[in-house]
């Protein structure tokens, strides 16, 4: 109801009355009236004006009804601890794939190797729940699917050049843009489930990051839009997982890759591997070249540029 409501108002360069809304949508003006003020309560900039509503404004906020079919898979909160606890707790409950949490903000967002993310109101903090007809090995790929998904959703709508480090940050001029992180549920031969949990600085201040970072509002010429870009980017990642076109990926994120060539000092939990970066395999796991000329595959890791490019 408050879709229509909003589209009706959005096309009309007059003000809509209360009674044409009744009728075209088949309900008491009450009800109108009442949908109008929670929408007002949610941001929106509605005149009650003597001819009827104006829609003045519209909030950048992803509300469910602003994702048409989809909505019903859209769960929006004001804030949220993290949006992974939160979609961990609906795929446990056997959600259908492509359900998507999204918060205002995070009171403890969290990055890759238990770092903070931080997260206050401004950006993008969603976590996906997938449901991938693969086997667990090739998991990995989808961070880079969904890394090279959202850097073409940017360079889309917004003309912006993204470039990926290994595995699946997305940086500009060498500034974080956005990050991912993913927890799988599986058996040895089967995927219950990958939530895939992207944070992108939108219009969020990047100044107490800790880290170099830039938000997309600070490089985008047109405003920027959490609601598009969340749209566009789902759009994108469902059509790749159900047309069966994951292993695209590999070639795709090395056409935007910053990492190989390069020489790289990889962190894990345990680990520290060194060396220079010459390639990705078919699961997405970074070939390392060191001096004496071996190679080693390292599939997860906190990823150094320590050199300049010399591919
Ligand atoms: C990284 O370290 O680069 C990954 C950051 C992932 C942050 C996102 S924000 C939405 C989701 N909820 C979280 O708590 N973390 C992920």
């Amino acid at each position: 109801m408050k879709a229509e409501i909003i589209a009706q108002l959005t096309q009309s360069p007059t003000p809509v009355s209360g009674q044409h809304l009744s009728r075209s949508l088949g309900v008491s003006r009450v009800a109108i009236w009442k949908h109008i003020r929670a929408l007002q309560v949610l941001g929106y900039d509605i005149e009650a004006t003597s001819k009827g509503y104006r829609l003045h404004n519209a909030p950048d906020t992803p509300f469910p009804w602003r994702f048409g079919a989809r909505a019903d898979r859209l769960h929006y909160y004001p804030e949220l601890d993290s949006t992974m606890d939160k979609a961990m707790e609906l795929a446990r409950q056997g959600c259908p794939p492509f359900t998507v949490v999204v918060a205002g903000r995070q009171t403890k967002g969290r990055g890759r190797l238990q770092r903070t993310w931080h997260s206050q109101t401004g950006g993008l903090y969603f976590t996906m729940v997938l449901r991938p007809l693969i086997p667990p090995a090739q998991s990995p790929l989808i961070n880079l699917a969904a890394a090279v998904d959202l850097a073409d959703t940017l360079d889309d709508l917004y003309g912006i050049d993204v470039r990926l480090k290994w595995p699946n940050d997305l940086l500009v001029n060498d500034l974080k843009l956005s990050g991912i992180l993913s927890q799988i549920a599986a058996d040895p031969d089967r995927i219950e489930f990958v939530n895939l949990g992207i944070g992108l600085n939108v219009r969020n201040s990047t100044r107490d990051i800790g880290q170099a970072a830039v938000a997309l509002a600070d490089l985008a010429s047109a405003k920027v839009s959490r609601t598009d870009i969340l749209a566009a980017f789902w759009d994108r990642l469902e059509q790749r997982l159900t047309g069966a076109h994951l292993a695209d990926a590999i070639v795709q994120w090395r056409r935007r890759a910053i990492t190989l060539g390069r020489r790289v000092k990889i962190q894990t939990l345990t680990d520290l591997y060194e060396g220079r970066a010459v390639d990705i395999d078919a699961t997405g796991g970074l070939i390392l070249q060191s001096d004496n000329g071996s190679r080693q595959t390292v599939v997860y890791g906190d990823c150094f540029h320590v050199g300049p490019n010399v591919a």
